[in-house]
């Protein structure tokens, strides 16, 4: 992309924002932004756009700590009008993605919602709204960045189900397992097969695509995941391990043997 190319996008968008702010009138009733949804999920070769709607998000919070209202709309792809529709090619192409259409109702509803001039804005974070990302976990498949442990959230948010709200009936009783077990190499694989379920969910990444050998971090496990890691370790498989051995140079496997031999269900034949 040259300079050119990268300032054509950015500065409509940039400086007309900050344009907007500086000659509109203070304490007006709505200021709203149209960004895109783009700027959370990214998109190839637009890098210049998604960047300039991370700006207006970013912009809208900068307004609402000043005092001033402002939603910033991270609009999906809208059929029936504006530049999408006339370009029916990028339709098409990001259709075939798997991504979610914004009907031009839907966008009238978000935007009479927006503005609201008695609509309170309670923390900065809710000066953003981003539309049409549900199906994006289907879309994994065909936008191979979105595998990235950076886009885990997004994912985890839109898939509507996270780890936490399994249903009963999918509880896997670990302790009853590694106990039957009764040798530390039998139970390391069971700890091996439940740790990358558990990682292919947290991290939002296919458990196929998880090798066994490869240490936990290099999936891009932060300090945060690791601690819910470890909780995990110990409530499931009764194992105390500490977050630096979780996030040691250890495979997955070995990490595994460590949690099968200190694991309090594991009791070896006498
Ligand atoms: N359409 C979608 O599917 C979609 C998806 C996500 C986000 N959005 C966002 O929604 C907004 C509107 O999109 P759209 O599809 O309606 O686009 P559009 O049909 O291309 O309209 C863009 C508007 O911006 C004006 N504009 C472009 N460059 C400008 C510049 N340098 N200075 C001043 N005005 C300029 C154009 O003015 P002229 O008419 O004079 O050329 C036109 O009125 C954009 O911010 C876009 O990022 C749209």
């Amino acid at each position: 992309m040259t300079l050119c190319e990268w300032q054509q996008v950015l500065e409509p968008k940039v400086e007309g924002t900050w344009n907007l702010h500086k000659v509109l009138p203070k304490a007006m009733d709505f200021f709203v932004i149209l960004s895109s949804a783009g700027g959370m999920m990214g998109s190839s070769g637009q890098s210049q756009y998604n960047a300039a709607s991370t700006f207006q998000d970013a912009f809208a919070r900068y307004r609402w700590s000043q005092g001033e209202k402002c939603i910033s709309l991270d609009v999906g792809m809208v059929s029936g009008v504006g530049y999408a529709a006339e370009n029916i090619h990028i339709m098409e192409r990001l259709g075939r993605k798997g991504l979610e259409v914004l009907r031009e109702q839907e966008l009238h509803s978000v935007l009479d919602w927006a503005c609201d001039p008695s609509r309170a804005l309670s923390s900065p974070w809710s000066t953003q709204v981003i539309t049409a990302i549900g199906g994006l976990s289907k879309s994994q498949d065909s936008l191979h960045h979105l595998k990235r442990p950076m886009y885990r959230h997004l994912l985890r948010k839109t898939r509507g189900m996270s780890h936490t709200t399994r249903s009963a009936k999918e509880k896997v009783d670990f302790s009853a397992l590694i106990h039957d077990a009764k040798d530390a190499d039998k139970a390391r694989g069971i700890i091996a097969s439940a740790l990358a379920n558990r990682l292919s969910q947290a991290l939002s990444i296919p458990l196929e695509d998880l090798e066994l050998t490869r240490p936990v971090y290099s999936y891009g496990v932060d300090s945060l995941v690791a601690v819910e890691l470890r909780f995990w370790l110990a409530n499931e498989m009764g194992a105390d391990v500490s977050v630096f051995d979780i996030l040691s140079a250890q495979s997955i496997d070995s990490l595994s043997g460590l949690v099968a031999t200190r694991s309090r269900h594991l009791i070896p034949p006498s």
